[in-house]
């Protein structure tokens, strides 16, 4: 196991490498003016850059790192859908947002017609970006299979059907932990196991590692979404770059308001635990960066 201190670093380290591919794709397909400055305004505001780098080490960890660097397109495309997600849930109409990634949120930099398409532009870019790995190499049935694995997890089933039933589970609707546990993994759990699976596939991975990678995601995620709720109540606003105290105004059904912040760890903690357990197969320092990504999701601040 690496310390928490190495694997920040790390993170930071790997989510810089992301950043470099981040900032000049977007100038490079083109868009009018004022559309590009929205897009890369949400897109360049920082983050964290966890599902990027879960894909990168994923690839490193099944093949090799110039695997994984042949793949930055793909892991660059998975933060820009993360991104066009965070625009429209910051909106009015979903959660009234105006603080994101320690800057003002998209729509109130700019106004809600841009950051509406701002956000459809990321999501369209993304797919781009992903098919193109078939042109550097990439066999073209391992990119078809990684593309229609992420926009299942961006889609209906997962991030968008999720946030669907965020948004009616409000105003003290009776919502019992097992339809939230199933909402959570779709609004984000959906979008934390994708890069770990497509990062699978695209390492030409058979059934065995690709089941271990969709526990890993999977648990990690819910791990992840309760993590969120409890720093909605817990964190400082100034380290999270976001609204703090925004779910309880909105009378969001979280797994604070229905369990409170100690059971909640112990949940969020057994999920983490199940996400190493299914790493049990795997080891090197590759292995050990995804233990400790894993860990990291619960001890985060921001
Ligand atoms: C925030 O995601 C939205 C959720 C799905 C909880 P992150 O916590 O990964 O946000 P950034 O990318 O670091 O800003
Ligand atoms: C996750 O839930 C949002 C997305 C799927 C984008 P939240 O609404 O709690 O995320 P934050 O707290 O605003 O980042
Ligand atoms: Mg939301
Ligand atoms: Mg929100
Ligand atoms: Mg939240």
């Amino acid at each position: 196991m690496i310390s928490r201190s190495e694997v920040e670093g790390r993170l930071r380290e790997e989510a810089a490498t992301v950043e470099k591919w981040l900032s000049g794709c977007l100038k490079r397909r083109g868009a009018p003016e004022g559309l590009l400055a929205a897009m890369e305004y949400s897109l360049m505001a920082g983050g964290k850059r966890i599902r990027p780098v879960l894909f990168l080490n994923v690839v490193r960890m099944l093949v090799s790192d110039n695997w994984a660097q042949r793949l930055l397109p793909f892991a660059g495309a998975i933060e820009c859908i993360h991104t066009y997600s965070l625009i429209h849930d910051d909106l009015p109409a979903m959660d009234n947002a105006d603080l994101r990634r320690g800057r003002a949120s998209c729509h109130k930099r700019f106004d809600e017609a841009t950051a509406i398409l701002a956000g459809d532009g990321l999501l369209a870019e993304a797919v781009a970006f992903m098919g193109s790995v078939e042109t550097l190499g990439v066999p073209s049935e391992w990119v078809l299979r990684a593309v229609i694995c992420v926009a299942e997890a961006a889609g209906t089933v997962g991030m968008v059907g999720g946030q669907f039933l965020d948004m009616q589970y409000t105003d003290g609707r009776n919502v019992d932990i097992a339809s939230l546990a199933a909402m959570h993994a779709m609004k984000t759990g959906a979008l934390l196991r994708a890069p770990c699976v497509a990062g699978a596939l695209l390492s030409g991975a058979d059934e065995t590692p690709l089941e271990a990678m969709a526990f890993y995601g999977s648990a990690l995620g819910a791990a992840f979404q309760i993590t969120d709720d409890i720093l909605d109540v817990t964190g400082k606003e100034s380290v999270m770059g976001k609204p703090v105290g925004n779910d309880a105004v909105l009378n969001k059904t979280t797994y604070v308001s229905l369990l409170g912040v100690e059971a909640s760890r112990a949940l969020a903690e057994q999920r983490v635990q199940e996400a190493i357990n299914a790493l049990a197969g795997f080891s090197g320092p590759e292995s050990d960066m995804l233990r400790g990504l894993a860990a990291y999701c619960i001890n985060r601040i921001s």
